[in-house]
């Protein structure tokens, strides 16, 4: 299933996604079309590379984001981060899927540091919902995409360090 590209008008594909992922095929299709809609809002006039990215909060609320360059081009943002930081900035503290689209096919995935970041927030079972520009996609879990991971719960807590380094 983790590489099988689904079509997002199949509604077969979309309910075992649904149930591998515990979703509602509503969040999946408000997942679809809100990261392709947020690709209108990316800042791209270097690579002209749209991306779009939701994020499916807890509670139910969607955050949206866009890749944002910069003429220093290593300066410029992915729009997962983007998004990310959205989210976290506003107080959302549990996400339950991810979802990215870009207007290229087959469907493009994170990049690896966009999967570090989202691994700061997001359970390893998370899913990532990659879309093509056609709405085919693929789904992952962030594990899939980020096997052996290093997260926040391997460091030691602040409170156990020494107060100066
Ligand atoms: N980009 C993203 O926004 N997300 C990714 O995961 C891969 C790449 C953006 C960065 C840059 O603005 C453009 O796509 C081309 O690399």
């Amino acid at each position: 299933m983790a590489t099988t590209l689904l079509q997002s008008s199949n509604e077969a594909h979309v309910s075992k996604v649904c149930e591998e992922y515990s979703l509602t095929p509503a969040e999946v299709k408000t997942l679809h079309s809100r990261c392709s809609s947020a690709k209108a809002t990316a800042y791209c006039p270097y690579s002209r590379f749209r991306v779009g990215a939701t994020i499916l909060t807890d509670d139910g609320g969607y955050i949206d984001g866009a890749n944002v360059e910069n003429a220093s081009y290593p300066v410029g943002t992915c729009a997962e981060r983007v998004a990310f930081g959205k989210a976290v900035t506003e107080g959302h503290k549990k996400f339950k899927a991810v979802a990215v689209a870009t207007d290229i096919t087959p469907p493009a995935s994170p990049c690896g540091m966009c999967r570090q970041f989202i691994r700061e927030f997001c359970e390893l079972d998370t899913p990532v919902l990659m879309f093509d520009k056609d709405g085919a996609f693929i789904v992952m879990k962030l594990s899939q995409l980020l096997p052996l991971s290093f997260g926040p719960e391997a460091l030691p807590p602040p409170s156990s360090l020494p107060a100066t380094a």
